[in-house]
């Protein structure tokens, strides 16, 4: 079979550092995996023109939520043979997956592979912001001790409301590492925790235009649907608290870019950050890049090295059992037998 991976180039970086799977240099580790079982690999880090010419005769697309191959419904259309997509990572929003169920194309991810990873770096940021860390750095960067400048934006987290949009896997991660900081948890999902899950959590469910004006910090963990796309308008960012902190390491869609822009010049949210953006990669003139008060990060919060190998081994899963023709494991699948199955996103493809 014709196995295709899109992966984000890692150049020199990657060579010195076979442990960097998710470069395309290294490829996962898995060549070796797959050639010697006569598959042919491509890899790719061209994710236009080369994929395109590749498509019509590839079998299993491989490709991840930080360098993603976007695979719309034209490109589907374009690859006959293939039945198989596979993301390394979580978050299968870069396929249409309406158009993937209608052509009976097998979408999955790896479920669970760097939730850890996204928690704590949410964690980092949130802290980042509320501390205003960033400017305080910088200006030991700069030579400067200006400590009414540093203290004039830095608070305390301990006593404010924190409020979580999509109370998943990642979700309820960074609620129970909020615990020790004695925040007030809010959160929102379309589907309610049990009262037991959230007495454990030590959150409180609300409707998430009633939760955004009491939340200091606001910080999103759905995925990308039809639903979220552009969830944060300029109406709803209005609705936030003034002075209130947003973190997204969702999804860069989930937050539309112009308002966002708005919000951090005007005052009105005294900060932002976060690791995805979209397109990506944002291109050097991405007015995120240089808008006021954020400290975002390339995306990379759910591929720390740990994350790599986990998300690598699932894909080594996916497509031993794939290739032995045996079903692939039930929580990684998102759309199977012209159905969009996976529970945190078929709400949206339902209706
Ligand atoms: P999950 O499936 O465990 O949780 C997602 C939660 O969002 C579910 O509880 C679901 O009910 C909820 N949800 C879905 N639609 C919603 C809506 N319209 N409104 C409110 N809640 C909604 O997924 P997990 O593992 O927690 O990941 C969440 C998202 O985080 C992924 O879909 C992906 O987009 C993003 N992610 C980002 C990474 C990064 O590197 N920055 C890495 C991993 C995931």
């Amino acid at each position: 079979m014709k196995v295709v991976m899109v992966l984000y180039p890692g150049g020199e970086t990657a060579r010195q550092h076979p442990e960097v799977l998710g470069a395309a240099e290294n490829a996962l580790g898995l060549r070796g995996f797959l050639e010697s079982a006569g598959h042919e690999l491509v890899v790719l880090t061209e994710k236009e023109r080369a994929l395109d010419e590749v498509l019509p005769s590839t079998d299993v697309l491989v490709t991840t939520p930080f360098w993603p191959a976007y695979v719309t419904a034209e490109r589907l259309a374009r690859a006959p043979k293939l039945r198989l997509v596979l993301t390394a990572g979580v978050g299968s929003d870069h396929v249409d997956l309406a158009a993937a169920a209608a052509r009976n194309v097998t979408v999955a991810e790896i479920t669970g592979s760097n939730v850890v990873s996204v928690a704590e770096h949410t964690i980092m940021q949130i802290l980042t912001l509320v501390r205003n860390y960033l400017p305080a750095y910088q200006q030991v960067i700069d030579g400067k001790w200006d400590i009414a400048e540093a203290a004039a934006r830095s608070h305390d987290l301990e006593g404010k409301t924190v409020g979580i949009v999509g109370a998943g896997r990642i979700g309820q991660r960074v609620a129970s590492r909020l615990k020790p900081f004695d925040v007030r948890v809010l959160y929102y999902d379309f589907r309610r925790l049990s009262t037991v899950e959230e007495e454990v959590l030590g959150i409180r469910y609300a409707l998430l235009d009633r939760m955004l004006p009491e939340c200091d910090v606001v910080t999103v963990h759905c995925p990308l649907t039809p639903e979220t796309d552009g969830l944060f308008s300029r109406e709803r960012l209005a609705r936030m608290k003034k002075g209130a902190w947003l973190v997204n390491t969702a999804r860069g869609k989930i937050v539309q870019t112009q308002p966002l822009v708005h919000a951090l010049e005007s005052g009105h949210l005294a900060g932002y950050a976060g690791d995805v953006w979209y397109p990506q990669p944002a291109p050097p003139d991405h007015p995120w890049r240089h808008m006021p008060h954020h400290a975002l990060t390339v995306h990379v919060s759910g591929t720390s090295l740990e994350a790599q190998r986990r998300y690598a081994d699932g894909i080594h899963d996916c497509l031993e059992r794939y290739f032995a023709g045996r079903s692939l494991e039930r929580d990684y699948l998102i759309v199977e037998g012209g159905k969009v199955v996976n529970p945190s996103y078929s709400y949206a493809f339902a209706h």
